[in-house]
C-alpha cells in the first residue's frame, strides 16, 4: 500500500475508485459493515435517479451524458456535506476532468487495482458493463486500463493491489490507512 498527500477541508468519507472488476462494491460492503458507515454506490444512485439501468443510460444518452450524471452526483454529496460514508464509484469516474477535481474533496480516495487478466476473469460472465461488451474483452480491458491508469493515479491517495488479497484483508488495510489519514488531516 502507498499513500500520498491530501487536500485541505476534505469530507470524512472513504472513496473507492478503480477499474471495473477491481472489487469496489465488495470491498465497499466489507468496510461499510466493519465501520458501520452507510455505503453510497454512485452507479446505483444514478440508475435510481434516472429510473434506468446503466446500459440503458449508455444506449439512450451516451457515455458523455453518463459522466455528467456522475459529476452531478459527486456535487450533491459535497453540497450536502455527507460524511462518514463509504462511496463506491464506477470504474470510469476519473475519465471526466470535472470528476477528477471533485473526488479528493469527498474524502480519502483509495484506488483498487488488479491485473488485466484478473479483471478479465472477474468480469467474464457479466453483461451489464457496456464498455466491456466487445469481441476481444481482454484487449479492451488492457487498453482502457492503460488509458485510465494515470487518471486513477492523479486522484488517489492510496493504491491497493487486489489480485492476491482476500476482501477482508483489503478492507482492514484501508480502514487502518484511513484512520491515519483523517487523524492527520
Ligand atoms: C464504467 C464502469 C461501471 C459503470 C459503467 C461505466 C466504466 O462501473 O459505471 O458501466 O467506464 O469503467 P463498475 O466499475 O462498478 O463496473
Amino acid at each position: 500500500m502507498h499513500s500520498t498527500n491530501h487536500p485541505e477541508g476534505t469530507l470524512k468519507n472513504i472513496v473507492l475508485v478503480g477499474f471495473m472488476g477491481c472489487g469496489k462494491s465488495s470491498v465497499g460492503r466489507a468496510i461499510s459493515s466493519q465501520l458501520n458507515y452507510p455505503q453510497i454506490d454512485i452507479d446505483c444512485s444514478i440508475s435510481d435517479a434516472a429510473a434506468l439501468t446503466i446500459p440503458q443510460i449508455f444506449e439512450s444518452k451516451g457515455e458523455a451524458h453518463f459522466r455528467l450524471m456522475e459529476t452531478e452526483c459527486l456535487q450533491q454529496i459535497i453540497a450536502e456535506k455527507i460524511h462518514h460514508h463509504i462511496i463506491s464509484t464506477g470504474g470510469g469516474i476519473p475519465v471526466a476532468s470535472a470528476n477528477r477535481a471533485l473526488l479528493p474533496q469527498l474524502g480519502y480516495v483509495v484506488w483498487l487495482r488488479a491485473r488485466p487478466q484478473t479483471i478479465f476473469e472477474r468480469t467474464q460472465n457479466t453483461k451489464h458493463r457496456p464498455l466491456l461488451n466487445q469481441e476481444d474483452r481482454l484487449q479492451t480491458i488492457t487498453q482502457l486500463l492503460e488509458q485510465r491508469t494515470p487518471l486513477y493515479e492523479e486522484v488517489a491517495q492510496l493504491k491497493v493491489n487486489t489480485d492476491e488479497l482476500p476482501v477482508d484483508e483489503i478492507s482492514h488495510g484501508i480502514i487502518e490507512s484511513a484512520r491515519y489519514f483523517f487523524k492527520n488531516s
